[in-house]
C-alpha cells in the first residue's frame, strides 16, 4: 500500500492506474478506524480496480472545539488496518493542501439539511463535511465513493453537495456496523468509559424497539416509548429522537402507510456526543 501526503503526488499515482484502465474507489474518513470503515473499504476493493481512503480529521466540521481536539488519533495502526485489508493507497492530507486559502468553510446550497436534526444541532457541521468532501473529490477524482449509513444525513448532505460539483461520482451508501450487543461502531466510542459503553447500548436498544415494535402503534406513542427506555437511564443526556422521512428530514407525526422512514437519535454520554439512526418499515 502507498501513502501520500500530498495531493500531486497522489494524483499522478492515479493518473497511472486510470491510464491502466483502473477504476478508483475512495472512502473518505477520519481515522481512528474500525469495522465500520472497513466495511467500506471491503465494498470498495470488491467494485473498483484500485481503492484510496484518507485520513484527515476535519477542522472546518468540528462546531465543538473540544471534541476536535480529544478526537481519536492512532495513525500507526490505521495503516496497519489498511494495509492488511487491502486497501492500494492511503492519503493523509495536510491542512493547507486541502486548503490552500486557509482553512475555512465553503458555502454550499444544502437546503433544509442544513437545519434539520443534526444541521439543527451541529450549526456549520455539514458545511464542513461538504467542503472537505468536496475538496478531496477534486483531488481523487474516484468513480465511486463510499460512505456510512451510520451518518445517514451525512451521506445526503455529500449526494446534495455531489450532484452539483461531482456529478460523475457515484455515491454508494453502505450499512451501520455495530457490535453484537446492537452499539453502532464510532471512533467516539475509544473515549467511553467502561460504565458508559455499558449504557450506550441503550441507544441501539430504543432504535431496535422502533424498528421492530413501533409500527404496530400509533407513532407518538411509540416514540414515547423509546423515549422511556432513554430516560430510564440517567448517565444519558438526550439530544433529540426524531422519526423522519428518509428523503426530506421532515419530522413525521404519523407513519408514512408502509414506505421506510428513519429514526434518529443523539445524546452524550458525558461529554462524548454519539449518534445512531435505523430504518423502519412502517
Ligand atoms: P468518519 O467518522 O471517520 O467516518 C468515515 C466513514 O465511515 C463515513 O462514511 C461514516 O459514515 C462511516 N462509518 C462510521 N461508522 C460506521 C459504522 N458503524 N458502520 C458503517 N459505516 C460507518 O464521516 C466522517 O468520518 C467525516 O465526516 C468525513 C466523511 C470523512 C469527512 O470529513
Amino acid at each position: 500500500m502507498d501513502s501520500f501526503q500530498n495531493s500531486s503526488d497522489l494524483r499522478f499515482h492515479l493518473d497511472r492506474a486510470l491510464a491502466d484502465g483502473c477504476t478508483i474507489g475512495f472512502v473518505p474518513t477520519m481515522g481512528a478506524l474500525h469495522s465500520g470503515h472497513l466495511a467500506l473499504i471491503a465494498e470498495s476493493i470488491a467494485n473498483n480496480d484500485f481503492t484510496v481512503a484518507s485520513i484527515y480529521v476535519n477542522p472546518t466540521q468540528f462546531n465543538n472545539p473540544n471534541d476536535l481536539k480529544t478526537y481519536p488519533r492512532q495513525p500507526e495502526k490505521d495503516l496497519d488496518l489498511l494495509r492488511k485489508a487491502g486497501c492500494n493507497a492511503v492519503f493523509f492530507p495536510a491542512d493547507d493542501d486541502l486548503y490552500p486559502n486557509g482553512v475555512r468553510t465553503g458555502n454550499y446550497d444544502l437546503g433544509i439539511l442544513d437545519e434539520v436534526i443534526e444541521g439543527h444541532f451541529r450549526p456549520g457541521h455539514f458545511q464542513g463535511v461538504a467542503t472537505v468532501v468536496d475538496a478531496l473529490f477534486k483531488t481523487v477524482q474516484p468513480h465511486r465513493a463510499y460512505f456510512g449509513e451510520k451518518d445517514f444525513q451525512q451521506v445526503a448532505v455529500i449526494r446534495q453537495m455531489a450532484r452539483i460539483h461531482h456529478p460523475n461520482i457515484q455515491i454508494i451508501s453502505c450499512p451501520t456496523i455495530r457490535k453484537t450487543d446492537g452499539l453502532a461502531m464510532s471512533s467516539r466510542n475509544l473515549r467511553l468509559s467502561p460504565e458508559q459503553r455499558t449504557v450506550a447500548t441503550t441507544l441501539s436498544k430504543a432504535l431496535f424497539f422502533l424498528r421492530d415494535q413501533g409500527a404496530a402503534l400509533p407513532l407518538s406513542e411509540a416514540k414515547n416509548k423509546a423515549l422511556s427506555i432513554i430516560e430510564a437511564v440517567p448517565e444519558i443526556s438526550l439530544e433529540y429522537l426524531e422519526i423522519v422521512n428518509p428523503e426530506t428530514f421532515e419530522r413525521l407525526s404519523k407513519w408514512s402507510n408502509g414506505t421506510e422512514v428513519r429514526a434518529c437519535i443523539s445524546a452524550y454520554l458525558g461529554d462524548i456526543r454519539l449518534i445512531d439512526n435505523v430504518g423502519i418499515k412502517s
